[in-house]
């Protein structure tokens, strides 16, 4: 089967990004373009359109129009995803040696960019949940334990890293976050890649966006949280604490050299559909039924987690002794395509798309997979190994560099990694160049991997 024909494969219910819902939520103004010849809008940077960085042409105008709209100062399109624009934020933020204070579960994109420009990564540790196995957003305390812990000059802390949502929609209240660390006189990039679609339901109860806080980067992936295709995605600038030519100097350096036009398009299409008053309530009116969706699942007794982000639907099959893998398979083969197995949880994502009669197919499944199960197993995940601050023993870019040599992970016991060990989904490393596999790392690591088969007998690069 070639890629094409499987691109018109259908499913029953296609519960993962991106969230256009197989084009059924795409604004009608991409709608419509895509209805012309076939590749007949796949235009080059022709002096009307101008490129995404350019300064006049439609482009540079979309991008005007929305920032004065949010009152940012800046607003970029991106055709590489949200991890295009994390990396050329990353790089705006830092110098080759200078240290950026992220999070345990920033997304491999900035540590991608950190291996490359060896730019130091100071992680701090976050509250994990045994119940669940997720991590719990940051707070205020939780944040300024982790400034005790650390002389920003002395590690030459140029910027702080936020993932709010996190994967699965668990938020915090960014403010007083933010507040510290422009305390310190450090810049904050938020990265919103799963949260874009908060900008525009501030009626409904939802986190408040980042973009509508003080932070000085705010990233959003398009696809991931708005309407856009595959790609999109947005980054947005405040404040004096970025410097700007830094920014578009490192959008330079990444970007391609041919953008493709229909993303640039998606781009501004799927923020003028959600400014579109009709457009807007018709999606808030998804995001409703989002709610009532896993309102009715609970009252049903099937055992789901609430986040704050009301699109993912989080079933803890652990609470029934499944893996989210087993679970993940029971439902890909009834045609419920699910975006993220875990080991204790199984999250599908509604999108943007209708979903009448959603509740009721799932508890049916749900109960059949019940009845199919063979035995309970006992999962439980293990506490996450690090300490409140820390960073890798060998700078990242040296060890990324290093000379390595491949062997099994289970023979890797006290050596230094010179690999990324990251499951996709959810993109958030175990393990980066630099750091030592201690007994902890060892064990977490292997109970990460009983029941997820990409981490089954892996090899490891080591030092
Ligand atoms: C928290 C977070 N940030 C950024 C990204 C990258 O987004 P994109 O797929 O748009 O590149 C992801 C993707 O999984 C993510 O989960």
């Amino acid at each position: 089967m070639s890629i094409s024909s499987f691109l018109t494969k259908k499913y029953l219910k296609s519960l993962f990004f991106p969230s256009h819902y197989r084009g059924e939520a795409l604004p009608n103004k991409l709608v419509k373009l895509l209805s012309n010849p076939p590749g007949s809008w796949d235009l080059p940077e022709l002096p009307e359109l101008g490129s995404p960085l350019s300064k006049s042409g439609l482009i540079a105008e979309s991008r005007r129009e929305f920032t004065e709209k949010f009152m940012a100062k800046g607003c970029f399109f991106g055709v590489n995803g949200a991890s295009g624009l994390l990396q050329s934020a990353v790089i705006a933020l830092a110098n080759p040696g200078e240290a950026i204070l992220m999070p345990r579960n920033v997304h491999i994109s900035v540590i991608k960019t950190c291996a490359m420009q060896n730019i130091i990564p100071i992680f701090f540790d976050l509250e994990f949940s045994s119940e669940t196995g997720h991590y719990k957003p940051v707070t205020t305390n939780w944040l300024k334990n982790v400034f005790r812990k650390i002389t920003i000059d002395k590690k030459k802390i140029v910027g702080v890293i936020l993932v709010s949502p996190s994967y699965h929609g668990y938020t915090g209240n960014l403010d007083p976050l933010i507040d510290l660390c422009h305390q310190k006189n450090l810049p904050v990039l938020v990265d919103e890649a799963h949260g874009s679609y908060f900008l525009f339901c501030e009626n409904l109860d939802l986190p408040k966006s980042a973009l509508l806080s003080n932070a000085d980067l705010v990233v959003h992936s398009l696809h991931k949280s708005l309407n856009g295709l595959t790609q999109t995605a947005a980054l947005w600038y405040k404040g004096d604490l970025v410097n700007e030519n830094n920014l578009i100097k490192s959008i330079n350096l990444l970007q391609t050299t041919s953008p493709s036009s229909l993303l640039l398009s998606s781009c501004e299409e799927s923020i003028k559909d959600w400014l579109n008053k009709k457009s807007c309530s018709k999606y808030q009116k998804r995001i409703l039924e989002a709610k009532r969706i896993y309102k009715k699942l609970i009252e049903k007794n099937v055992p789901l987690i609430e986040t704050q982000d009301p699109l993912k639907i989080i079933l803890n099959t652990s609470k029934a002794g499944i893996d989210g893998f087993t679970a993940d398979s029971f439902f890909y083969s009834n045609g419920l395509i699910a975006e993220l197995p875990e080991m204790t949880t199984l999250t599908f994502c509604l999108g943007f798309g209708k979903h009448k009669d959603f509740a009721n197919l799932f508890e049916k499944l749900w109960n059949k997979l019940l009845l199919n199960k063979r035995q309970f197993k006992n999962l439980k995940v293990f506490k996450s190994p690090f300490e409140l601050v820390q960073e890798p023993e060998i700078e990242i870019g040296i060890a990324w560099r290093s000379k390595t040599r491949s062997i099994p992970f289970s023979q890797s016991l006290n050596e230094i990694s010179g690999d990324i060990i990251c499951p996709y989904p959810p993109g958030i490393p175990l393990l980066v160049p630099g750091e030592r596999i201690d007994i902890d790392r060892f064990n977490w690591i292997n109970n990460q991997s009983l029941c997820n088969k990409d981490l089954l007998n892996f090899n490891i690069r080591v030092i």
